[in-house]
């Protein structure tokens, strides 16, 4: 067991927070790379497209998700402008709802789905299925009988099992479906063991090391109702070094030309997923897409040169790196509390009216974000803070370590940025807690994308 995080791993004596946290020398100032394009601050107080925190809160409550529209779509943009011949799937799992299915479809990105209930999200916001892609370690016969029946695009196979499912869905409904079979290259992602998937002793997809590749690639050519469209390969989430895409990437090329040997297909298209790290705190040093794609595309043409094969249609799947950067987290601070740790030594903590209920990253993978004093100046001096939420767990920790103004106090704003993926997504109802709204805004206008929970919704679900 791994010491808790409000135990003995803190409590040092002197402890002025992890090495890669810098004491700013005004901590009001904000580090603009974490956040969306349009946020700053105005007279102190923390803007996104001309809308200020405060007004904000005052209108929408907190906690809630902030999106900085033109943001999310710049960002899907400049993936589908660094590989113009590729397909970019947004992966929605990062965060989907109605609105976020509509900006991704404006800006001409394909959607990665991965439960019947994506898919429903999609289809909600008429999403064009022909565009959408169907993942899922274990999708029912439900699930892929409608995708089938609306048309989706493609549909990634993940298991034995989803070839014979869709054996008969297929005779049963008439139809042909066009599938990419997933496969384990065997790379280590420098990531968090829960989100990084592609080394050998995980569920997902079939692995190149036994042979199981190969032989799902043998068992959907002999399906008459599938049609084989290439490889996927996604080796994991948050990763920085391009070193893993490398390895994968000639992996994969590598199965995609034997293929080609040992069956006499010529697959047409290859996925190499998505994964591409963002900025959370100032330790975090991420690509552009613009960057991704050169070496990419240059390690696809090179591998595909050495090997005497024609270079497939590419797909890729950004999640994280188009939502994410986008939003930020608004609450309310409601209590703080310093607390004497070894030697004379205190902590701050700051206590928030969210949490671990909208956002899990912290405790499940122990993320690190920062934030920021969004309500007001200050002139006190910058004190370490542990920012907490209000859940009934001491390891309901929002910001582990940040460099906050010695006054915050019940009723200040804090903001956190990059927030956009897989915090709403992650939300729980955890200590009855409704979850936050998403509000969307851009030039000057603000408006709720997903309303916020009440009491009634949840106490709805229960019928005594
Ligand atoms: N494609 C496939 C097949 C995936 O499984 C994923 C993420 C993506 C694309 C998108 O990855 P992204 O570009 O967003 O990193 N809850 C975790 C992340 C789980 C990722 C699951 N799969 C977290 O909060 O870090």
């Amino acid at each position: 067991m791994r010491s808790h995080e409000a135990g003995a791993v803190h409590a040092r004596a002197g402890d002025r927070g992890p090495t890669w946290l810098r004491t700013p020398e005004d901590p009001n100032e904000l580090v603009s790379h974490l956040w969306a394009s349009s946020v700053s601050k105005v007279d102190g107080v923390l803007t996104v497209a001309g809308e200020s925190a405060i007004d904000l809160a005052e209108e929408f409550g907190t906690p809630t998700y902030v999106v900085d529209e033109d943001d999310f779509r710049r960002r899907a943009r400049a993936f589908k402008e660094a590989f113009p011949a590729a397909d970019v799937y947004y992966a929605g799992k990062a965060f989907l709802c109605v609105a976020t299915a509509r900006w991704v479809a404006d800006e001409g990105l394909s959607l990665d789905v991965c439960t019947g209930g994506e898919l429903a999200v999609a289809l909600k916001a008429e999403f064009p299925a022909a565009r959408i892609g169907m993942h899922g370690n274990n999708k029912s016969v439900a699930e892929l009988r409608r995708a089938l029946e609306v048309g989706v695009g493609r549909i990634i196979i993940d298991s034995v099992e989803e070839i014979a499912r869709l054996r008969e869905l297929t005779a049963e409904l008439g139809v042909t479906a066009s599938v990419l079979i997933r496969v384990t290259v065997g790379v280590e992602a420098h990531t968090h063991e829960y989100i990084s998937t592609s080394h050998e002793d995980q569920k997902f997809g079939f692995s190149i090391a036994g042979g199981d590749a190969l032989d799902a690639v043998r068992r959907v050519l002999a399906e008459p109702g599938l049609e084989l469209r290439g490889l996927h390969s996604h080796i994991g989430s948050q990763i920085f070094v391009t070193d893993g895409f490398d390895v994968a990437a000639r992996r994969i090329l590598g199965v995609h030309a034997e293929v080609e040997k040992v069956f006499g297909v010529v697959l047409p298209e290859l996925d190499l997923g998505g994964g591409f790290g963002i900025a959370y705190t100032t330790q975090d040093d991420p690509s552009t897409p613009a960057d991704l794609a050169s070496g990419m595309l240059k390690i696809v043409n090179d591998e595909c040169a050495a090997l005497g094969v024609r270079v497939p249609h590419l797909s890729i799947e950004p999640g994280r790196a188009i939502a994410g950067p986008s939003t930020f987290t608004l609450y309310e601070v409601g209590t703080t509390k310093s607390v004497s740790l070894d030697g004379g030594v205190f902590r701050r903590y700051v206590s928030v009216d969210g949490g671990m209920s909208d956002n899990i990253r912290p405790a499940l993978y122990g993320a690190d974000y920062s934030c920021t004093l969004a309500s007001r100046t200050s002139d006190a001096p910058a004190v370490l803070s542990r920012v907490v939420g209000k859940h009934c767990e001491s390891g309901d920790i929002v910001v582990k370590d940040e460099f906050l103004p010695d006054d915050v106090a019940a009723g200040d704003l804090l903001a956190v940025p990059g927030t956009g993926a897989y915090c709403r997504s992650l939300a729980s109802n955890y200590n009855h807690v409704p979850r936050a709204a998403v509000v969307a805004v851009r030039e000057g206008e603000a408006r709720v994308i997903v309303r916020r929970e009440t009491e009634d919704d949840l106490l709805a679900l229960d019928i005594g």
